[in-house]
């Protein structure tokens, strides 16, 4: 597929270069523009992740933080301290170091680039098509004082706007999910990547355990990327071929998921246990309570119009994943190690 070249403003390691990024209209608009933007073409995934991500940043930040992704749960360690654990595992897997430039594809509002950065010391560039979430995390990277380290990149990983070689590693959390073609995402990674440079990343798939042939496993995969500006989710294989096919050298590939204790599977913040008052919103009791309780406070307009229609969609986002994490057919943490020869 060819991919047009976007305009994009390309940052270096000493500066944010999204000083004026574009913030998204009323919550009414960004649903309208969502619903849109459901079931477009393939072509038109831009629209639709941009639409996506511009309606659910605020609650996922306000519900989750701003590290958009799951993690290896561990019982007795904070959902905040295994957020962390699982970015610094890709920290480790790459062998991060002061002096290293690295690429963050689909950094979202920059949590792990500022958690790897702080953490080791390399120059972090944190690459988005989407400049509302580019916007915040140019924000955040100041208050954390890491202006120095972590910088954001307007672009599309399907066309990344960074010279050959440019980088001396890359990862991603969760975001090559929403690669329409993933081979020509993980070619466009190769190219910017040094020879010898490592890649890692947790990539969202489909398990073995799911059944094509199984209608309900087929409607929750259909679901989940309806509803997640998702084009079709990649098995494990697709994902090993896709990077051997552009070059890669695979090191090592497994379902982190399997890793977890069965206790407290990842998806275990989308149900609740152990709650308190902030876990609250992303469970499965706080969203029933948010639905109940927003159209009251919209109708007192304490609240933006459009807040409890938004809220539905991010029940249907949180349930759909519940759903298909508990039948074991989805995972989030696909995790992959590859090189670049050379
Ligand atoms: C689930 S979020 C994960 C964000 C981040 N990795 C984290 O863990 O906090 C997926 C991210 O991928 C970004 N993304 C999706 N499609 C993209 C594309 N074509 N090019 C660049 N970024 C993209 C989204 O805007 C979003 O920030």
């Amino acid at each position: 597929m060819k991919i047009p070249r976007r305009e994009t403003q390309v940052a270096d390691d000493s500066h944010n270069a999204v000083s004026n990024a574009v913030q998204p209209d009323d919550i009414m608009e960004r649903l309208l523009k969502y619903r849109r933007s459901q079931g477009m073409s393939k072509e038109e995934y831009a629209s639709t992740v941009t639409a996506f991500y511009n309606l659910i940043t605020d609650f996922c930040e306000r519900g989750w933080g701003r590290s958009i992704h799951f993690a290896l749960m561990d019982p007795g360690v904070s959902f905040e301290e295994s957020i962390a654990n699982h970015e610094y595992f890709l920290g480790e897997a790459i062998g991060l170091r002061p002096g290293m430039k690295v690429l963050d594809v689909g950094c979202g509002v920059g949590g792990p680039q500022r958690s790897l950065a702080g953490k080791f010391g390399a120059s972090i560039v944190g690459l988005n098509i989407n400049e509302y979430q580019l916007g915040k995390c140019s924000v955040y990277n100041s208050e954390a004082g890491l202006d120095h380290l972590c910088s954001v990149l307007h672009g599309d990983f399907l066309n990344i706007p960074a010279e050959d070689g440019s980088f001396d590693a890359a990862y991603h959390i969760e975001a090559l999910c929403h690669a329409p073609d993933k081979t020509a995402a993980f070619a466009e990674i190769f190219r910017v990547l040094r020879p010898g440079a490592i890649f890692v990343g947790y990539d969202v798939c489909m398990t073995p355990l799911y059944d094509g042939g199984n209608p309900k496993h087929r409607e929750l995969k259909e679901i989940n990327e309806y509803v997640s500006a998702l084009p079709e989710i990649a098995s494990f294989t697709e994902v090993d071929d896709s990077l051997r096919a552009v070059g890669f050298e695979l090191v090592e590939a497994r379902d982190r998921a399997l890793d977890a204790n069965p206790k407290t599977p990842w998806y275990q913040p989308l149900e609740g246990g152990n709650l308190d008052l902030r876990s609250l919103s992303r469970t499965a009791l706080g969203r029933k309570i948010a639905s109940a309780v927003l159209p009251v406070l919209e109708g007192v307009r304490a609240v933006p119009k459009g807040s409890s229609e938004a809220r539905k969609i991010i029940n249907v986002v949180a349930d759909s994943l519940l759903a298909a994490g508990r039948l074991g057919i989805v995972t989030p943490m696909y995790y992959h190690k590859a090189r670049k020869p050379g």
